[in-house]
């Protein structure tokens, strides 16, 4: 592949403060350390976090792992994102479903679940938002972004 414009990514979840975002600043660390260009963002499929910095349990259990995502705020995903991005990585078939209803007529970015990049056989990043778990959320999202990372290095 001979295009110079870097690859655009957008992960999605349903807030935006726990999933996603992790995901975004996963690859933004991965991404620095291996010296590839990307352009990320995160969004989520609901309205209710806007504005908001990540989950606060989300922040503790990145920053024991080296991660800083203070800097990020969420917003919602609009129709707009799918001519913006080259690649849509969704946490849960969930936000799938809610994505597939925002996309616009003839688009056809692609949609993939973010653990289709992972090698745990698990499809779904789980909700932590109730239930905790964001350990293991982001240990599982730091699995699948070195497996999507090597896809993108390949594909250029
Ligand atoms: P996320 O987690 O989708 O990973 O950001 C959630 C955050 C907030 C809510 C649900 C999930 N909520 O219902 O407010």
């Amino acid at each position: 592949m001979t295009d110079a414009r870097p690859p655009r990514l957008l992960f999605v979840c349903l807030g935006n403060i726990c999933r996603s975002p992790t995901a975004e600043g996963v690859m933004r660390a991965l991404a620095k350390r291996d010296g590839v260009v990307l352009e990320l963002d995160s969004a989520g499929t609901g309205a209710w976090h806007i504005g908001e910095p990540p989950d606060r349990r989300m922040q503790a259990a990145a920053r024991a792992a080296g991660y800083d995502f203070s800097d990020l705020r969420a917003r919602q995903a609009v129709a707009e994102d799918f001519d913006r991005f080259d690649l849509i990585l969704a946490m849960d078939e969930e936000n799938v479903a809610a994505l597939e209803r925002l996309r616009p007529a003839g688009n056809d970015t692609p949609v993939r679940l973010m653990l289709s990049h992972g090698t745990s056989g698990r499809r779904e990043v789980p909700d932590p938002y109730y239930d905790g778990g964001f350990d293991a959320v982001l240990r599982m999202i730091e699995e699948a972004a070195e497996g999507l990372l090597a896809q993108l290095r390949k594909e250029r």
